[in-house]
């Protein structure tokens, strides 16, 4: 039986404590992937935004509902939406405000309570009334027949069976309705995109091993002072992301669970490197030394390669070459 992460996130060391910095990684490896997905997020809600750079205005707005409208024409009207894996709210909140769910009663679901309690806070402060409930992506706590979209950005590649959560949104979703999943890593996209984030990297710690420039490092977490339980729980990074995807097998799975109007379109190619290598150097830069100069050059940057991907390289590049997946389902009115 795992752990109750709960538990682990209370056993915050101090120096009367008797829990011990390998106690706590002890307890963490014990988990199982459900729990290390919870302990995890969790822990990131506090600064998953400012980590992928998530707001609320014209920026993520044109994002959220770029992606959406690749796949859902413009006057589609839906009674009620669900956000699987919604995390702090990003894609649902965005494509409300952008016009995409007018009218429409939102719900949110996530494994992390932690992330939930972001995205109430966040839809609150945009006027917008979420029903979020926690829950497992792979056992909907929804019942049957009973939403019209369903959709979610960038967590089926967490989740240890992806296949029984595209089952689950097909169970929830009502006869007609429609399935959105988008920002999921394509196999190839993400092997590319790992050389880029790799040279990257490489790249900063050799121009800041240069004497006078080692204080551009942001320091780590142990140099910052933060208690081995965040040490051992940012680690979980590197073991929570499980999956990439080829198009043509998400297309099969939607298709073997009864999803019918499938569609998989796939997308950013440089612009996901240049995406990539930013935020690689943003990540490891002390804070305060890049400024609003860079995030200004860093987000038209990324504006125009997107425009480039689009209307030039997604003509002559194989599609399963760009990273971003973006699926399309409906479920039928008759079962097949
Ligand atoms: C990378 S975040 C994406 C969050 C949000 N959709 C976004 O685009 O910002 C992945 C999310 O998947 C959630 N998650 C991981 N495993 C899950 C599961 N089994 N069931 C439901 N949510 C899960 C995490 O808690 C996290 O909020």
């Amino acid at each position: 039986m795992a752990a109750d992460p709960a538990s682990l996130l209370r056993a915050v060391p101090d120096p009367d404590d008797e829990v011990t910095g390998d106690d706590v990684v002890a307890d963490l490896r014990a988990l199982d992937m459900k729990a290390k997905q919870e302990a995890y997020h969790d822990w990131e809600a506090k600064s998953y935004e400012e980590k992928f750079s998530i707001s609320y205005d014209e920026r993520c707005i044109e994002y959220a509902r770029d992606r959406f409208r690749k796949v859902v024409p413009e006057g589609a009207g839906f009674g009620s939406v669900l956000e699987v894996g919604a995390g702090t709210g990003f894609f649902l909140i965005n494509l409300a405000l952008g016009g995409c769910l007018e009218g429409a009663e939102l719900a949110a679901t996530d494994i992390s309570q932690g992330m939930l309690e972001v995205c109430a806070r966040n839809g609150a402060e945009h006027g917008l009334d979420i029903a979020t409930r926690q829950g497992d992506a792979e056992a909907l706590p929804y019942e049957d027949d009973s939403v019209d979209l369903v959709i979610g950005h960038a967590f089926i590649h967490h989740l240890p069976v992806p296949g029984a959560a595209i089952r689950e949104m097909h169970r929830v979703l009502k006869p007609g309705g429609t399935l959105v999943i988008a920002g999921e890593p394509t196999e190839l996209g993400d092997k590319l995109s790992w050389m880029v984030k790799r040279n990257t990297y490489r790249a900063f710690r050799a121009v800041t091993a240069v004497p006078g420039l080692t204080t551009l490092r942001k320091p780590s977490l142990r140099e910052r002072g933060a208690s081995a339980t965040d040490q051992a729980l940012a680690a979980l990074e590197h073991e929570v992301d499980l999956h990439t995807f080829r198009p043509k097998d998400v297309e099969h799975l939607a298709r073997l669970v009864g999803f019918r109007e499938v569609a998989v379109v796939t997308e950013e190619l440089t612009a996901n490197w240049f995406g990539w290598a930013v935020r690689t150097i943003e990540g490891s830069t002390r804070e305060g030394v890049l400024g609003a100069r860079w995030a200004f050059a860093a987000y038209h940057g990324y504006l125009r390669l997107h425009r480039f991907d689009d209307e030039v390289l997604a003509r002559i590049v194989p599609p399963p070459l760009f990273y971003n997946l973006i699926l399309h389902a409906r479920k039928p009115y008759r079962p097949v």
